[in-house]
C-alpha cells in the first residue's frame, strides 16, 4: 500500500463538553486555547502533519465558532494589515485548509462517539480514514512524528483498524476503552479484544485507546444498528470490537506526550506543558510556576 494512505480525517465536536460548564455554556470546548491555540487547531495541525487533505467536522448546536475559526475574519485581516501585522495576518491565513478540504455535517443529539462518526458515513469514500478526538493533544517527542502519523504508519503496514493506546493506571481504568494485547513487536501490538469503561477487576489490560484511530468502513454495519453501549450511549468501541476476528486490528503505543484537555487537570497542565516550551513566555511561565509552587508549599 502507498505510504500516506489514509486522507480523511473526522473531528468529532458535537459533545457537551458538561465537565468543563459554565466555560462550555456558550463557547465550544474545542475552542478553549492551549497558550494561544484552541485545542482543535492542534487536532488539525497534527492531521496535517500526517496528510490528512480532508477533513470533516461532526458538529452541533453552538459549535460555530469552530467554523468561523476555519475561515477568513475579514474585518480583524483588514484591520491588522492597515496597521503593518502582515505576518499575524499570514499565520491567521495559513490556519485555513484550502478551498474545499473541509466539511462540516451536523450530529442532532449528542449519543455519544460512536453516533458522532456514523453521522458522517454519507461523506466518505469506501477507504480507510482517520478520527481525532481534538480534546485530547499529543505533543510528539523533540524531532518526533506526530501520534497520527505513527498510526498511519502502522497502517500502511497493517491495513485494517489501527489504535493510539496508552498504560494507564489500574485504578483508571473504567475512565477509557481497554483493550487485549495480543503479539507485540516494538511499539506495535495486534489487538484481541477491547472492553469500554470496565471494572478493574475485569479489565483485559491496563491500556486504553486514546483519542486518535484509523478505521474501515465496515465499522457502519454495527452503528448502523444503533446499538447502545456503556453509559447508555453510541460507543465507537463497540463497533470496533464488532470486527475483530474480521479484520487486522492492531495498537500503537505512540511516542509523545498526552493530555486529556477535556478534563480540568488535563487541560491546566496541557497549558503549563506548552507554555514551558513556548519561546515567547517559557521563561516567565517558569519563575511564575516556581513563584507560586514556593508561595504554596
Ligand atoms: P467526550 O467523551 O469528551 O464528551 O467527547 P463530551 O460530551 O465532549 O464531554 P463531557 O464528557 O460532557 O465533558 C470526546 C470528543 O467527541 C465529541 C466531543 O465533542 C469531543 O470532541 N463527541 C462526543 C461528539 O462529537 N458527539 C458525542 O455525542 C459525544
Amino acid at each position: 500500500m502507498a505510504s500516506g494512505s489514509v486522507k480523511t480525517a473526522i473531528l468529532p465536536v458535537g459533545g457537551l463538553g458538561s465537565r468543563f460548564l459554565p466555560a462550555t455554556k456558550a463557547m465550544p470546548k474545542e475552542m478553549l486555547t492551549v497558550v494561544d491555540k484552541p485545542l482543535v487547531q492542534y487536532a488539525v495541525d497534527e492531521a496535517r502533519a500526517a496528510g490528512i487533505e480532508n477533513f470533516i467536522f461532526v458538529t452541533g448546536r453552538g459549535k460555530a465558532a469552530i467554523e468561523d475559526h476555519f475561515d477568513h475574519s475579514f474585518e480583524l485581516e483588514h484591520t491588522l494589515a492597515d496597521r503593518g501585522k502582515n505576518s499575524t495576518v499570514e499565520n491567521m491565513r495559513s490556519i485555513m485548509p484550502e478551498p474545499g478540504q473541509i466539511a462540516y455535517v451536523r450530529q442532532q443529539d449528542p449519543l455519544g462517539l460512536g453516533h458522532a462518526i456514523w453521522c458522517a458515513r454519507h461523506m466518505l469514500r469506501d477507504e480507510a480514514f482517520a478520527v481525532l478526538l481534538p480534546d485530547i493533544i499529543i505533543d510528539p517527542v523533540a524531532g518526533g512524528d506526530g501520534c497520527l502519523k505513527q498510526l498511519v504508519d502502522a497502517h500502511d503496514d497493517f491495513g485494517g483498524i489501527v489504535l493510539a493506546v496508552e498504560e494507564v493506571p489500574r485504578e483508571r481504568v473504567s475512565s477509557y476503552g481497554i483493550i487485549d494485547p495480543g503479539k507485540t513487536t516494538g511499539n506495535r501490538l495486534e489487538i484481541r479484544g477491547m472492553v469500554e469503561k470496565p471494572s478493574a477487576y475485569e479489565a483485559p489490560s491496563n491500556l486504553c485507546i486514546t483519542g486518535r484511530y484509523i478505521l474501515s468502513t465496515e465499522i457502519f454495519d454495527f452503528l448502523d444498528k444503533g446499538v447502545r453501549g456503556a453509559g447508555g450511549e453510541i460507543q465507537l468501541t463497540d463497533a470496533i470490537a464488532d470486527n475483530l476476528g474480521k479484520m487486522p486490528i492492531h495498537g500503537v503505543r505512540f511516542s509523545g506526550r498526552r493530555f486529556d484537555c477535556g478534563s480540568k487537570e488535563g487541560f491546566v497542565a496541557a497549558n503549563l506543558h506548552f507554555g514551558l516550551k513556548h519561546p515567547e513566555i517559557a521563561e516567565k511561565v517558569k519563575r511564575t510556576a516556581t513563584e507560586i509552587m514556593q508561595q504554596q508549599g
